[in-house]
């Protein structure tokens, strides 16, 4: 259990400043603080289109229904004179989406559903709605960038809690936590699919989990993005469908269609929605009308089973391919989970590699890039140093074994120098 002060104490109450000389505009104290750190660089370079990359959770472009979206696209625009003009939530979609949740084991009500320009905005929303300046939140040790960034300007304390790789986060240490004093705005969790951990939370932890939210009158956000990303029958259920007041769910078509159409959802207490509808107007007025539309008539439509049964076949296969591939090809001691959801495999090397000094290897020399563990660390913190994350759904099959072929070259070449 960790307790890190994202804001240096010598810089916790400087008030607006007067720029240092050699700046010219007088910047927000928290984006003056905010660095770009040479990982991000690096991952800019990851990002060139000669790079394989296992590095971002993209989906498998191939896999994307364009033909079904584009019907659903210009049956829309023919038919629904309004599909270009700025509008009230469309009520249709959030009822698909109720019913949609039911593949999550979750009960909502249309009165619960708030659309958002996809998770990335209902993270940033709820962090909005909850957090004070200076507040605190607890995530766990290695949690979702993105959740990071939504935090960043509220500069606040986070508490973290550790996650065991088969069961997910340590739920007695939350408890010790929270037991011991600690008032944060909210919990950070994802039950399937974790980004980067890939573990699903153990049943039992789940319960454990609501209950403490609920004892505690904490909220937890439950970021769902890749929970309908299944590799397993029996799909566990999500933690909102153990609690409808504590638990704020966060879901995306992102993962399951395309993350362009940036449209997602939260399902809340309804009594906050309104509350929420003031920030979202002043973060970006609507979720895309055209989107919202076309979403519910491609839902309505019933293309979606056949969709998610692609994806999850599809990605099963690359994961499986990606495992053998490290089997073959990484050194005796390399650790990795078997995700049973979402897109990531969370891979541990012997100690002493440090991930981040074989990124620089594997970017410049081996042309492929992935995503160090202490990039999920929050600042300062060195856990995960010799962990990776890499994506499975990117790449194509044939890439996957010529990509870990090479990142097993650049280790080799790190452990030579
Ligand atoms: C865990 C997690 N949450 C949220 C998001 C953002 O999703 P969206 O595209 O819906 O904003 C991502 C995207 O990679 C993610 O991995």
């Amino acid at each position: 259990m960790k307790i890190i002060a994202a804001t240096p104490a010598s810089q916790a109450h400087t008030p607006p400043t007067v720029p240092p000389r050699e700046e010219i505009f007088a910047l927000a104290d928290w984006v003056r603080l905010a660095e770009r750190t040479s990982l991000g660089k690096m991952l800019d370079i990851g990002a060139r289109p000669e790079i394989l990359s296992f590095a971002l959770g993209l989906p498998a472009p191939e896999l994307f229904p364009a033909q079904d979206y584009a019907t659903a696209v210009t049956q829309v625009l023919h038919r629904d004179a309004l599909a270009l003009q700025l509008g009230p939530p469309y009520r249709p979609l959030k009822q698909l989406i109720v019913k949609l949740m039911e593949q999550r084991g979750v009960e909502c009500r249309e009165g619960q559903v708030f659309l958002t320009s996809g998770a990335q905005q209902g993270l940033s929303l709820l962090a909005r709605l909850l957090l004070n300046q200076r507040g605190q939140v607890i995530i766990e040790e290695t949690a979702y960038t993105g959740l990071h960034m939504a935090i960043q300007p509220f500069q606040p304390k986070v508490l973290t809690v550790s996650s065991d790789a088969e069961t997910g986060m340590d739920v007695e240490e939350l408890e010790r936590l929270l037991a011991g004093g600690a008032r944060p705005a909210f919990i950070f969790a994802m039950s399937d699919g974790h980004n980067p951990l890939g573990v699903s939370l153990a049943q039992a932890k789940r319960e454990r989990l609501v209950e403490l939210a609920r004892s505690f009158r904490v909220p937890i956000i439950e970021d769902d993005v890749y929970g309908l990303i299944s590799y397993q029958d029996n799909m566990p259920a999500a933690l909102r469908a153990l609690d409808e007041r504590w638990v704020f769910y966060v879901g995306s078509f992102s993962k399951i269609i395309g993350p362009a159409l940036r449209t997602g959802w939260m399902i809340v207490p309804a009594e906050l929605i309104p509350k929420l509808a003031i920030i979202k107007d002043l973060s970006d007025i609507d979720t895309c009308t055209l989107s919202q539309r076309a979403i519910a008539a491609y839902l309505d439509m019933g293309h979606l089973p056949a969709q998610l049964a692609a994806i999850r076949s599809e990605y099963k296969e690359r994961r499986d391919l990606m495992i053998g591939a490290l089997k073959k090809h990484f050194p005796e001691g390399t650790k990795w989970s078997v995700p049973a959801g979402g897109v990531f495999l969370w891979v541990t090397l012997p100690a002493g590699v440090d991930t981040i000094d074989l990124l620089k290897i594997a970017v410049e020399r081996e042309q492929v890039a992935f995503i160090p563990g202490a990039a999920f660390g929050v600042a300062g913190d060195s856990v995960a140093k010799s962990s990776l994350r890499l994506n499975f759904t990117y790449c194509s099959r044939e890439l996957i074994e010529e990509g870990i072929m090479r990142l097993s070259r650049a280790l080799k070449e790190l452990e030579v120098n």
